[in-house]
């Protein structure tokens, strides 16, 4: 069985981050989307929030799992036997990054090799954390996130 794990903050989860699970679902027979817990980083949702947010959003898509870790992203991907690490481009400001990312990923376990999957330009322009500035501000988010998400987002920022 081909398993793929799809990390990141998903503060919350965005049309963006669902395009690229359902897109990367249709390639593995299951994908792991995975929150990253880390104590250094102070997001908004909790880390049961956000897997919340995630599972609601993905129940259309029968092999995505949701979970989280702490620590490094490879140990888990070994541990859970994922095959390859999910990740959206959505321009090529992210790549440079992302490459030492996944360069770094692949030296410390070669058993996972990382896919990058373009980002549907629809959706090129959305991150986390530009959702959040306009929620904070009382703008209309509904084009972004879907609407349990955008609920969450005015009752935190209430
Ligand atoms: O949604 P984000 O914040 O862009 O996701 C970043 C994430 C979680 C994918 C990345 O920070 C990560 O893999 N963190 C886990 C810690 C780790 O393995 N670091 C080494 C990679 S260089």
């Amino acid at each position: 069985m081909k398993v793929a794990v799809y990390p990141g903050s998903f503060d919350p989860i965005t049309f963006g981050h669902l395009d690229i699970a359902e897109r990367a679902a249709k390639l593995f027979d299951k994908l792991v989307i995975a929150v990253m817990v880390n104590p250094h980083k102070n997001p908004l949702f909790t880390e049961e929030e956000r897997k919340e947010l995630i599972r609601e959003a993905v129940s259309h898509i029968p092999n995505v799992e949701v979970d989280s870790f702490p620590g490094l992203l490879v140990k888990y991907a070994e541990s859970i036997g994922a095959h390859a690490i999910v990740k959206g481009l959505r321009a090529v400001s992210d790549f440079e990054s992302e490459l030492s990312m996944a360069s770094i990923n692949s030296k410390m376990y070669a058993g996972a090799d990382t896919i990058f999957i373009p980002t549907n330009f629809k959706y090129s322009y959305i991150s986390s954390s530009l959702v959040k500035e306009i929620a904070r501000h009382g703008g209309n988010i509904e084009e972004f996130v879907p609407s349990h998400v955008e609920k969450a987002l005015q009752i935190k920022y209430r």
